[in-house]
């Protein structure tokens, strides 16, 4: 058999390839932090802002402009709590943008109380500060969720890691009429190194000094298979309407896996650290930027995602054409 025949020409290559990539499938991940003066470039993220509550809305203009329609909201407020939150902030974000836009975009909120903690812990802890308090963590979140929706969210994306909170979101969301909100739940979510950038820019490392050993106590450990499954599939049965799977790269086994398992759509992230390797290299002249990420997206897409989480969504449209 002469394998070289199917990968002769552009043509063939295009009828022989079993996926396609187009900028539809991305999802662009948004900043917005409370009481910024102007907004900020990422300094180890190229392309990649902080924006104000005001630059925020020039922002999506220009990335509508260039094809993007579909947004991953992370609110960053300027005060910390403990145990009673404030959302109110993360609401005016989002009821402007969406009185903006409307239904021109999608727009997803990340669901996390660690920017909003004053330790960076996903939730609230213990009195003793050794452990999350899961129930009551959820029932935060949930509340979260319930504002987020009635400020226009179109997709509720809780990253926090408690056990119980899809039902739970779902419950309260269904109660006040939002039935058509979905729930893109980072189902298979890892306790990972490569979420530094991102950190940084949410202001959201979580306090070392506890005895909580970062957040393996509540993200997956990269040893385990089975767990990243489990979590997955408990997730679909609470009602998630999306699972994921984040990091992308290290993690496709597990994009593999479950898309042998559910029917349901699956989502990759591509998070910051790993984006921001590839930023390294470009700038190293070690590899294109453009290509670089086509050839991973696409990797992506063979694994399995049927939508993928990327910094780089907003010039997508142009590189792939
Ligand atoms: C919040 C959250 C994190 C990311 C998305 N939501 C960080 C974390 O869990 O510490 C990471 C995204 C990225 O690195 O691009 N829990």
């Amino acid at each position: 058999m002469n394998q070289r025949r199917l990968r002769a020409s552009t043509h063939v290559r295009e009828l022989a390839g079993t996926v396609t990539i187009s900028h539809r499938d991305l999802i662009q991940p948004i900043f917005v932090e409370q009481g910024i003066p102007e907004r900020i470039a990422n300094p180890s993220m190229s392309g990649v802002f902080t924006d104000t509550e005001t630059s925020i809305i020039q922002q999506i203009t220009d990335d509508v402009a260039k094809g993007v329609h579909k947004f991953l909201l992370f609110p960053i407020p300027n005060q910390r709590f403990e145990y009673e939150f404030n959302f109110e902030f993360a609401e005016k974000v989002v009821r402007h943008i969406k009185q903006c836009f409307g239904d021109a975009i999608w727009l997803a909120c990340d669901l996390c109380l660690c920017s909003y903690t004053v330790h960076g812990h996903c939730g609230v802890l213990n009195a003793e500060k050794t452990r999350m308090e899961n129930d009551l963590s959820v029932q935060i979140l949930a509340d979260y969720a319930l504002t987020l929706a009635n400020a226009g969210a179109d997709c509720i994306a809780p990253s926090d890691m408690n056990d119980g909170r899809i039902k739970a979101i779902r419950q309260i969301l269904d109660a006040h009429k939002h039935d058509v909100v979905s729930i893109m739940s980072y189902s298979s979510k890892f306790s990972s190194n490569f979420y530094g950038p991102f950190r940084d820019v949410c202001k959201s490392t979580p306090d070392k000094t506890l005895k909580l050993q970062g957040r393996k106590t509540y993200q997956i450990d990269p040893s385990n298979l089975h767990d990243a499954i489990s979590s997955s599939l408990r997730d679909a049965q609470e009602g998630a309407d999306f699972l994921m799977v984040k990091p992308a790269l290290p993690y496709l086994d597990i994009l593999v896996r479950l898309s042998q398992k559910t029917d349901i759509p699956l989502v990759i992230y591509h998070v910051s650290g790993e984006y921001a390797a590839i930023d390294l290299l470009v700038r190293e002249h070690l590899i294109e930027k453009n290509v670089a990420h086509i050839e991973l997206w696409t990797a992506f897409k063979r694994a399995g995602a049927s939508a993928i989480i990327t910094y780089a969504a907003r010039d997508a449209r142009e590189w792939l054409t």
